[in-house]
This record gives C-alpha cells, structure tokens and sequence, in this order.
C-alpha cells in the first residue's frame, strides 16, 4: 500500500507526505460524561443538565460533500463551548492515563456484561463500548512544514468525533464508520508540542451490532501538502468501451489551493500497472492523460478532465476467475511555475460491469454469478480494531470456500479493506447505512440523518469510488421507509440521484426485506436487491404460527416488475448454528426455526448443527438454493447473511454474546454449513463431509446420557449426485439427490460407536469417500500455525489453533478443556498473546485471557509480534489432565520472527 505511506510518498518526488499518527496516545473513558460536552441532545442524555452543544463547530466539517453553498455551515463566531474545556489544553495533565497505539477499541478487553438488563446487552455484544473517551498526544511540526497544508484524517472514529488542536476546536464527524479529515493547518504551530486532542462519545442503544469501543479504530494519518494540491479523494478514474484491444480511460482531477493566490496549474497523470501480489509499481507508465492547464483561485478548487485510449489493458477480474487480479495506479502531478507541487497516487482496476435484468452480473462479459456473504466490521477477539491481517485471513477463509463477492453490512469499511479485496478479487457491495429517518434503536443514525445523510453519502462515495471491486452503492439496509408509499420512496431517490451525481458508473440500490414490487420503493432506485423474500419468508409448514407476516417467494414478482434491472437476494438464509453442537429428534423439515423441535438448547446457548435451522424469517441454505435455482439465470446471486460470526446480535439467546448466523465461527473455525456452501460455490472440489461427529457416549462429567440405540441422522455434503451409507459395515442405503435437493440425509440411522463410511458418484462415476469414527480417550493438545513467520512490526498476527486430539489424532468433537496458552521468546518482546476464543457464543472469559476452554474440541491464541524486534517465539499451551491424571501435555509450535 505505498501511497499510504510516507517513505513511498517520498519515493515519488513529491513534497507530499502522509504520516502514520497511530503511535504515542494517551487515552481515557469514563462511563458518564466527563466535561458537559455533545454534539447534540441524545435521548440517553435526557437526563444530564448543563450540556454545552457543540454541533454548530463540528457542521463545517462537511461543508465539502454539502452540493448546494446555500447550505453550507458557518462557523459561528463566537468562541466554541469546547475550547476551555481542559482535556483539550496542552497543559492538562495526561501521565496517569493508558499509553495506546492505535488502531484502538477500548470495549474488546471487557469484562462482558453478564446481567439480563445490562447496559449494553446481547445485541451490542455485551463489551463496555458505551462512554466518552479523550485521546491525547502531541504532534510534532517541523521548520520544512512552514507554509504547508496540513491534514489531520481520520479513517473511522467512534463516534460523535471532535476534534481539538492546541486547545482550539477544530471540527469533527460524527458517523463514526465514516472516514473524514480536517484541516489543522491554521491552528498548528511549528514546533513538537502541538497538542491533539480528540473526544468520541459512543452512545447506548446505538447499533443492532457491536459497534466497537472504538474510538480511534482506525488509522489515523497527518497530510503535508504544498498550497497547491490534489483535493481530498480529487481523482476518480472510470473506464469505458472496455474490451482485451482496448479501454477508454477517463479521469477527473480536482485541484485545490488553500493558498492566498491565485495560481496556474498544469496537471500531468501518468499510468502505471500494479501488480496485485506485490504491490509493485511498474518501472515505467504504460499511458499518459493530455496535460491539462487550469488555474484555481485562492482558497478554489477546480476540476479537470481527461481522457485516454490504453491498447491491451490487463482487466481487472474476480473471482474465482482471477486470484490476483490486475491492477493500475495513476500517478497525478501538479506543476506550477515548472515547479512540482503535488503528486498524488490513484490505484483502479479496468473492467466493465453489465446489470443485466435477464442474465444477472456480467464482468468483462462474462456472467459472474454472485457467491457472496455478509460481513460485519469486527474483527471477533480483536474486536473493531482494524488489523490487516485479521481482515485478510477472513477474506482468504472466505475466498477457500468459494465466496467471490462481500457486502459491507451496513456502513463504510476502513479503506484498507478495500484495497485488499481489489487485490484479491471479491465483488464488493459498499453499502452505508442501516436506517435512515427511522430509528432502529433510540440513539443511532437516525438522530443525525437530516444534517448528515448527504455528506456522509457523498464522503463516502468519493472515497471508495476507485476501487475496482466496488460494484454497487447500498444506501440503505431494510429502512423502515421501505413501506412508507411516496415519502420512503422520496428519500431513497434523493439518495440514489446524490449516489449518481458522486458515481454516474455504478447503480445504487437499498435492501428490502418488506417493500413489494408495486411500492414507490424499489421504484426509486436502479437494482433490486431482497432480504429473505427471495426464497420466501414463514411460507413453510415448519414457520406457521410464528408471529410476523409470511411472504411467498417473490424473486418471480418482482423480475415481472422490473425486467431490466439487476436482482439479487442482499441477505438470505438468516441460519442459525453454533459449532459442534447437535440436539434431538431432528425435524424432518428442510428449513426450521430454532424453535422447532431439536433446534435450541436454551441452557447451553447453543443451536443444532444440522443446518436446518433459521432465525424466524430465515431459509435453510437448501431453501435458499432451490429458490436460486428455480430463478436462475436472472437472479444474479446471493449475499448469505452471514460469513463469518460477529459480535452482538446473538439470536436466539440474547445472553449470549455473539452471533450464531455465521458460515464460519467467530474464531475462524468452520462449521458444518461450510462443506453444504462449498459443495454449491466449488462444485469442482472432491469431498464429501459427514455429520454429525460420531462420539455420542455418555458424558460422565456432564451426566448426559449415550445415544447408544438411539436414532441418530447422518448428512452429508457434497456435490456429488449419489450417495452410500455405511455404518460399522452395514449399509443404510444409497440415495440420490432430486432437483432441488442439496444434501443427502440418512434420518433412521441410529447410534452405535464405531465407524460412519460414505462412498458418493458425481455422474455415475466415484466421486468422494469420507469416513468418521467414535473417538478414543482425549490424549494431547495439537497446535497449528497459520503462518510461521510473520514481520516483527508490531501490527502483524499469528493465528494458533489448539485442538485436543485422541491417540489417533482425532478431534475430541465434545472436550472442552480448559487451555493455557504462554509465550515464550527469547530475549523477550517478540510477540505476545493478545487474544483467544473458542467461538462459543456464550463465552464471558474475556478476550486477553490466555485460559480458554475448549469449544467442541477447539480453541484459538492469536499472538501480535512485537514492534521492530526480531527473534523466535514459542507457543505452548497446556491442558489438565489429558493423557491420564498425572502427565502434563505440551505442544510447541515456533513461530520464526523477522523484521521489516
Ligand atoms: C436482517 C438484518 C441484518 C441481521 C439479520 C439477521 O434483517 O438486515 O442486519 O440483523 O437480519 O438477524
């Protein structure tokens, strides 16, 4: 990612830097509000007194993304409530307070919130995100910087941003998934003691989901430029007429000059390829756009455009065509009076992107069925912290598993996201908000929706809209103006034409989970994109009853509606599962609520494993695909809510802590329904998984009973055609899979220890075997590395998997021993343990704890190498008694640190 960094800034002689302000915070919370201050009156602040209102100094801050200058804000003269206030005066003393490095989320170390009417419950995951933090520290302004702009810009601050510069208020943002920056410029002094301070205050009731205790999540960055720069997010790079021969290029470029003259810019943009990989920039530009000359006045910005044909473009492909897909970068240069004054790195991909209303998503003309998966913005134990390497590894699980496209569920990403998913090939569906007038919950965007809805729109637009894998812009996740007839209709159109305006290239849309064909709603935007009315919502025998409307399968409805647009199901399935656990009798039914017999255990917090089971207006992943398929070609795919378990929103037990809804667990471990997604997404792929494990004995720890004679079905996953059964040699009969069928399931099969055999046939011809068998006494711990050697940077991961295995190797699918897990590095401070989990959804064991039980046989230690140091570290973990009462099991796993 050279151009987010100074030394690469440097590399291309410019006098532009952008330096990492993340090192070097102090930092403090409290609960209650600390210094009178909110940016405006909250409902969970109705009952403070003397509140100073700072909303009328943190306004300005959007001015640029405000269309109309009749409706920019003034500053207002007179002096800001907040400029006395002490936490932002450099002389206030800060050395009691914790030393953080950011990115920073202060709720993910805990304690949980275990009480039924905690302040932040289940659906904010439970950490103590709620409260108003100050973050402190100097910056440092050289001589050289004399007559420079100066940036501070801030990737995602949570939330209700202010910002202070040497006791003075600068500005601030609110939306605390937005990326925004401010300009210090006049409140800097030269010298090291420059003081920032910056408040984010994080509401209760603010989020459907664990908003992270963020604060300064995500990286923060200080810009040096000349007067005369590259505005902010300045260039948008499009490309059109797209083909192997060739593709036109067009670019915008908006200068801006925030000094006292006026001047005459000539702007020079050169085009470089980029390889995906390395992210190496070629050695000598393949294009340039024609020089363009204009002149911008003092305090002005100016746009200028260009066009250029490039022959033979390496286009930008995804997934699963490319792996690596190609990439460019532009570079733009402003010179004046001959002299460079800017030089400012674009990166975009080249590819054409059809909405076809008949044949779906068609990339470089090819038809790219749409395998995606919801994703929230925590990183599970490391909470919203953002961390690149825990973001790759959840994109590189995903891609493993055949998942080609991501949406954004629901609000901007940290931009260095999206270069990674343009690096690897996902589709990206960005979307922005959850709810707009209408609240979800008492305190969330809805209280800001009138004054920020179009800056935040366009700010977020502007920023993201060169990423090749963006495809399509989400105003809104199932707002309740869905149904509001021409009103609801209205503010989505006003949404949509501020998305066009900002991006003429990409459609917006909005997910609609009640809104029907005939409604002004889906009217009002460019593609149709459905939450779980697609494959039908509480249309199934197994549903009837359940409170909540039943909505037949609509995808048919509304394609009649709207023939040439894009349909796509935003959300489906809604299934429920947490890892390894499996209750009984199973339903017979394809697609059940949680309810439904053998769906819950209410005491353990756990949800079957067969992967029947849904959320109430949820569909099995079977019910999902016969409905896709019944609606194939024109249903351009699925986002399947959802990849991987997030914090928060822990259906259907509210005490619990996180999500069931996930392919893949919060730690990162697969569950079942990952074999049933790859059978469909890698069909190519020669497996087939069995389920449930096959180790029902009695459980003298916890007085469970054995299911020795006990009916005891058996799944299996794969896309072979058909399939056999053997249990302890004895065949249960051979099945094959009818249209509309996804899975084979042998539901008499009863109990007995030993071992479970399929042999399956793609096509008449053996396909996959796969066999499971009882398992033997719990003898070891097994670790794995994810990598084994990882940079000594400070912000680099190792992920290690600790599995407690029989003598065979075999996974122990009930242990839940308690693991320790220590570190041990030569000399010291090459990395340490900063996270474990287990993916129990109703594990309160704080997230820093090095003990963590076992969760059906696994756990998780997530080790952070130290910062610049070098050297070898050893993992251990240990488990009590687990090769008979008296010997300690150790496994090592050595990680080989090298520095960057
Ligand atoms: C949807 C919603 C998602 C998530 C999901 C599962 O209605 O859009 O954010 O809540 O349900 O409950």
């Amino acid at each position: 990612m050279f151009e987010r960094t100074n030394e690469a800034a440097t590399s291309l002689e410019t006098s532009r830097e952008r330096i990492p302000v993340n090192g070097n915070w102090r930092f403090s919370r409290t609960e209650t509000n600390p210094d009178n201050l909110i940016y405006d009156l909250r409902p969970d602040a109705a009952s403070l007194t003397n509140l100073q209102i700072l909303k009328p100094w943190i306004l300005p801050s959007a001015n640029d993304f405000i269309a109309d200058p009749a409706d920019h804000h003034q500053r207002p003269s007179v002096e800001s409530p907040g400029s006395n206030v002490s936490f932002a005066q450099p002389k206030s003393d800060d050395s009691s307070w914790e030393s953080v490095t950011l990115p920073h989320d202060w709720a993910i170390k805990g304690p949980f919130y275990t009480a039924e009417n905690a302040v932040i419950g289940g659906g904010m995951g439970r950490l103590p995100s709620q409260g108003v933090g100050w973050y402190r520290r100097k910056l440092s302004i050289g001589a050289a910087d004399k007559g420079k702009t100066i940036h501070l810009e801030i990737d995602g601050a949570m939330s209700y941003a202010m910002v202070w510069v040497n006791g003075q208020l600068v500005g601030g943002w609110p939306y605390g998934y937005q990326s925004f920056r401010l300009d210090i410029t006049a409140f800097v002094v030269q010298g090291d003691d420059n003081q920032l301070a910056v408040r984010v205050d994080n509401p209760v009731q603010s989020s459907r989901w664990y908003p992270g205790g963020g604060g300064l999540y995500r990286n923060v960055w200080l810009t040096k430029t000349e007067a005369l720069h590259v505005g902010q997010w300045g260039t948008f790079i499009t490309s059109r007429d797209v083909s192997d021969k060739s593709a036109v290029l067009d670019l915008v470029v908006q200068v801006e000059n925030s000094g006292t003259q006026k001047r005459q810019v000539q702007v020079v943009t050169e085009v470089y390829t980029l390889d995906s990989a390395t992210e190496r920039i070629g050695d000598r530009p393949v294009a340039q756009f024609p020089r363009s000359t204009v002149s911008v006045n003092a305090g002005a910005k100016t746009s200028t455009n260009a066009s250029l044909t490039l022959n033979s473009p390496n286009l930008w492909q995804p997934l699963p065509v490319a792996q690596n897909p190609n990439l460019y970068v532009a570079v733009t240069r402003l010179y004046s009076n001959n002299a460079l004054t800017d030089s400012y790195t674009t990166r975009f991909g080249i590819r054409s992107l059809v909405y076809s209303g008949s044949s779906g998503l068609l990339v470089n003309g090819q038809r790219i069925p749409i395998r995606g998966v919801n994703q929230h913005h925590d990183l599970g134990s490391l909470g919203a912290a953002f961390n690149a390497r825990a973001a790759s590894r959840q994109l590189e699980t995903l891609r493993s598993l055949g998942a080609n496209a991501i949406r954004m569920s629901h609000n901007p990403p940290t931009p260095e996201l999206l270069d990674l998913t343009d690096r690897m090939g996902f589709l990206v569906m960005d979307e922005i908000f959850d709810c707009w007038e209408k609240q979800k919950n008492a305190n969330d965007f809805h209280l800001i929706f009138a004054d920020w809805s179009e800056p935040d729109l366009r700010a977020f637009i502007r920023r993201d809209r060169n990423h090749p894998s963006v495809i399509s812009w989400s105003v809104g996740n199932e707002v309740g103006e869905q149904t509001d007839g021409d009103s609801g209709a209205a503010i989505a159109k006003r949404l949509h034409d501020i998305a066009k305006q900002e991006d003429p290239t990409r459609p917006s849309t909005a997910s609609m989970n009640v809104a029907k064909p005939n409604m002004p709603f889906p009217a009002a935007l460019d593609t149709v994109s459905l939450n779980y009315q697609g494959e039908g919502i509480r249309d199934t025998p197994a549903y009837a009853g359940l409170p909540g409307t039943t909505t037949p399968p609509i995808y048919g409805a509304f394609h009649a509606a709207f023939p040439d647009r894009l349909l796509l199901s935003t959300e489906t399935a809604a299934s429920l599962s947490t890892r390894g656990a499996f209750f009984f009798p199973l339903t017979s039914e394809t697609s059940a609520p949680s309810s439904a017999a053998g769906g819950a255990n209410s005491t353990l917090r756990q949800v079957s494993s067969y992967e029947v089971y849904t959320t109430p207006f949820g569909a099995s992943p079977d019910k999902v695909f016969a409905a896709q398929d019944a609606n194939s070609p024109y249903v351009a795919g699925e986002f399947v809510w959802a990849g991987w378990d997030y914090l928060g929103e822990p259906d259907p037990h509210y005490s619990a802590r996180s999500s069931n809804f996930g392919i893949i667990d919060l730690a990162g471990f697969k569950k079942e329904r990952w074999w049933l997604y790859m059978a469909r997404w890698r069909p190519e792929e020669r497996f087939a998984h069995i389920l449930p494990h096959w180790s029902w004995g009695a459980d003298n720890t916890t007085g469970e009973e054995g299911r020795e004679g006990k009916v005891t079905p058996v799944h299996v996953f794969t896309s072979a055609d058909e399939g056999e059964l053997w249990v302890n040699g004895e065949s249960m009969g051979r099945l094959r899979k009818g249209e509309g069928v996804y899975r084979f399931r042998w539901d008499g099969v009863v109990y007995q220890p030993g071992e479970v055999r399929v042999e399956t046939w793609k096509g008449g011809r053996e396909w996959a075997e796969e066999r499971v068998r009882t398992v033997g006494r719990k003898e070891r711990i097994r670790l794995t590395v994810d990598r084994g050697v990882i940079k000594g940077d400070g912000v680099d991961l190792a992920f290690i998997t600790a599995e407690v295995v029989d003598g065979r190797g075999d996974v122990m699918p009930r242990a839940d021993d308690e693991i320790t897990f220590e570190v041990e590095s030569k000399g010291g401070g090459v990395g340490e343990i900063v996270a474990t989990d287990n993916g129990d959804p109703y594990d309160f064991v704080a997230f820093p704890s090095k003990r963590r039980k076992a969760f059906a046989g696994m756990a998780l230690a997530i080790v952070k190498s130290g910062s610049g140091v070098k050297g070898e570290l050893t993992v251990t973990a240990e488990g009590k008694g687990l090769k008979g009462a008296k010997s300690k099991i150790r496994a090592q796993v050595k990680l080989s640190m090298i520095r960057i």
